[in-house]
């Protein structure tokens, strides 16, 4: 029997990338505010505040799904700024353009480690509960194209599933949603910001199951990372 991941996702591989993506957004919304328990609008509330995004300010969500953290992040900035989110999955960027009423809050088609964008054109990137979504080889590339489109001084959340601890809630976890996300290994966020030339600015949890790194793009590059080459 499939397990909720498995019907909500592509059956085959997307043609633009090896990530798990979302094939029925309507199925993802209800299972985003069942599984959040009513939290989700705090939640993702609390994440917008953690991002660090004022009014005015230019901000892409790497892998929106639905759209639900780019609109809260469009409150945020306002009419004076501007929010993209890209996600390779048609199906929820026409989910998301349809839910969405501010001007400002556009959405494209698009791979995380593949962005489009110019450089140094972002004040400030989000990407929540999508890492878990990409194969372990392809997160650096990722980690290193948040880089490279934020400009000296940009902001970065990362925000993801935090497995619970106990064994038995884990395999619960494991026959509902997969083991992708049982599994998850979401202590290693640190380092992925760390290697893409972030400086940690914080970190922590927020409830009821994710945690989020906070990263800072320096004004100068820091030796010894990939942000040295970007
Ligand atoms: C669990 S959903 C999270 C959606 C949204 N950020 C949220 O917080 O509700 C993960 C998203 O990652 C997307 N995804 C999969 N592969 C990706 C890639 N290579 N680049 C960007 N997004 C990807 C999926 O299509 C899916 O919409």
């Amino acid at each position: 029997m499939k397990n909720l991941g498995q019907l909500l996702q592509h059956g085959h591989p997307h043609p633009d990338t090896e990530g798990l993506t979302i094939a029925h957004a309507r199925g993802y919304e209800l299972c985003g505010a069942i599984c959040f328990g009513g939290m989700r609008p705090r939640a993702y509330g609390r994440l917008a505040r953690l991002s660090g995004a004022r009014p005015g300010d230019r901000v892409l969500d790497v892998g929106c799904g639905t759209g639900y953290l780019a609109r809260r992040m469009a409150r945020t900035v306002g009419p004076t700024g501007s929010v993209l989110g890209i996600d390779p999955s048609v199906e929820v960027i026409e989910y998301a353009r349809g839910k969405t009423r501010e001007a400002h809050c556009s959405y494209e088609t698009g791979v995380a480690e593949g962005l489009t964008a110019p450089d140094a054109s972002f004040d400030a990137v989000v990407i929540s509960l999508a890492v878990h979504h990409l194969p372990e080889d392809l997160r650096p590339a990722a980690f290193q194209e948040m880089y490279r489109v934020l400009r000296p001084g940009g902001r970065l959340l990362v925000a993801d599933f935090r497995p619970p601890r106990t064994r038995a809630v884990r395999h619960l976890v494991a026959a509902s949603a997969g083991h992708v996300m049982a599994d998850y290994r979401v202590d290693l966020l640190d380092g992925l910001v760390t290697e893409a030339g972030f400086e940690v600015r914080g970190r922590g949890g927020v409830r009821p199951w994710l945690r989020y790194v906070q990263g800072v793009r320096p004004e100068r590059p820091q030796s010894g990372t990939a942000g040295t080459t970007a």
